[in-house]
């Protein structure tokens, strides 16, 4: 059987590969995955591993992660204003949240590389003409024609230039002064700053503030502070446009391994995390931290087998499991794959994402999600945990530093009859910077109990 074989890069091609586009000359996308394996990786084994040990923390319950960004990336907002607002937020929450729960926030983008989506159905309705889905920038455009929607292999060498430039500003963000602690006032944008959350904010922001010039009345040297100076920001996106993510697999030079150098982690969406299919095999062999979305539908035990699959050598950090059971269910069906994962000793970072399971179409045709049940799922979330004795390691979030109305409600409520003032996701409604803090806060609350 295919599964006996050993694990190569390209071992999946045995195996149904779900949601992969169908690329009309198969030639041309020979020759660009050609291309790709020619081509620098755009993170490094080393980092992935960091990004493990601290997702091993997450998993002992000595961290939280963070992990945020858009549910598809556009090739048309790549410029560097939108790319620090997104920062700005990020950077925010993990403020509210380390200075919250006074606990380290491993921060994870879904960003640099977020460019393909799965679909639930072939075909979509666009102003009353029905077309072949939307599936990411990686793969074709989102102009709603039928010429548009043509798969075009082309597109996937784009989406590596547009991953490098995207991760070569946050790097250049994170690690060249902006994300320095000393600069958390000038993180909350105008818009945020006069509504409730922005002033909220501002009272911790002017508390970090104290907090570092107490350490330097008492003869700390800040300076020497990495720390406070600088920030990780890792890299993350569903793994699922496969032709993509072969040709950036490389093999360490230092230990051998195999690593998905496309981004630091990848993980597998809730419609291709079949047992026995294409994707599973693929995150199977590289030595990158990943992940698996949980859906309403999965049984415990066939969470252990994919857990069994995915970190077999039981290594804390290794495995995420990013829940998405929806606000009603959550405390009914989380606790039994709870339980069934610590019954079978595998160390996993147990993560919310409380948008993929609340989502619904307003009369008005949009796609929407409220904050209200986005919150109801997340205090389930705790809530279950809290009755198992397991760590709610972290939040999984759809988020954009823009003042965007695609989610319903806040403290400023975003109303349904809004919706179409901003609404510029491509895919999923995304919360805003306010809604984000906003969030922020409340997750503080329930991680202090
Ligand atoms: C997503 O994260 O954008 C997504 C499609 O999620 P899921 O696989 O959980 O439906
Ligand atoms: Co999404």
């Amino acid at each position: 059987m295919a599964l006996a074989e050993p694990w190569t890069p390209s071992s999946w091609r045995s195996l149904p590969a779900l949601q992969q586009p169908g690329w009309p000359d198969a030639a041309a996308v020979d020759e660009v995955r050609e291309r790709l394996r020619q081509l620098p990786p755009l993170v490094f084994a080393g980092e992935a591993r960091a990004l493990q040990r601290a997702l091993g923390e997450a998993a002992e319950g000595r961290a939280f992660l963070l992990q945020a960004g858009d549910c598809a990336e556009s090739f048309r907002q790549v410029s560097a204003i939108v790319i620090r607002e997104r920062l700005k937020v990020l950077l925010q929450m993990s403020a509210v949240l380390t200075y919250g729960a006074t606990l380290p926030v491993v921060k994870v983008g879904r960003i640099a590389g977020q460019f393909t989506k799965p679909r639930s159905a072939p075909t979509e309705l666009v102003d009353g003409v029905e077309l072949p889905s939307f599936r990411g920038h990686a793969v074709h455009s989102d102009e709603a024609t039928p010429e548009a929607r043509v798969a075009d292999p082309e597109r996937m060498v784009q989406a590596y230039y547009q991953a490098v430039s995207t991760l070569n500003l946050l790097r250049a963000f994170t690690k060249g002064g902006f994300a320095d602690l000393t600069q958390v006032h000038t993180w909350n944008q105008e818009f945020v700053a006069s509504s409730l959350e922005g002033r909220r904010y501002e009272v911790i922001a002017n508390e970090i503030g104290r907090a570092l010039r107490f350490m330097q009345a008492i003869g700390i040297d800040l300076g020497d502070e990495r720390a406070i100076h600088e920030v990780d920001v890792w890299t993350s996106h569903e793994a699922l446009l496969l032709d993509y993510e072969e040709p950036l697999v490389r093999k360490d030079s230092t230990t051998g391994d195999w690593y998905a150098c496309s981004a630091h982690f990848l993980w597998v969406g809730e419609r291709t995390r079949q047992l026995g299919g294409a994707h599973l095999e693929f995150l199977s062999g590289l030595h990158n931290p990943v992940g698996a979305k949980v859906g309403p539908t999965m049984t415990p035990d066939e969470l252990v087998a994919l857990a069994e699959r995915l970190n077999p050598d039981r290594l804390p950090g290794r495995l995420t499991l990013i829940t998405r059971l929806g606000a009603s269910r959550v405390q009914e069906l989380l606790p039994p794959l709870l339980r069934a994962v610590r019954e079978a000793e595998i160390p996993v970072v147990w993560v919310c994402d409380p948008m993929h399971a609340n989502g619904f179409v307003t009369s008005s045709g949009h796609k929407t999600r409220r904050l209200d049940d986005i919150l109801r799922e997340i205090e389930g979330f705790f809530a279950a945990h809290r009755e198992v004795g397991t760590w709610p390691g972290g939040v999984h979030l759809e988020i954009t530093g823009e003042d965007v109305t695609e989610c319903l409600g806040g403290s400023e409520a975003v109303l349904e009859e809004q919706l179409d003032t901003r609404y510029e996701s491509l895919c999923d409604p995304r919360l805003n910077a306010r809604q984000s803090l906003d969030l922020a806060f409340r997750v503080a609350e329930l991680m202090r109990g």
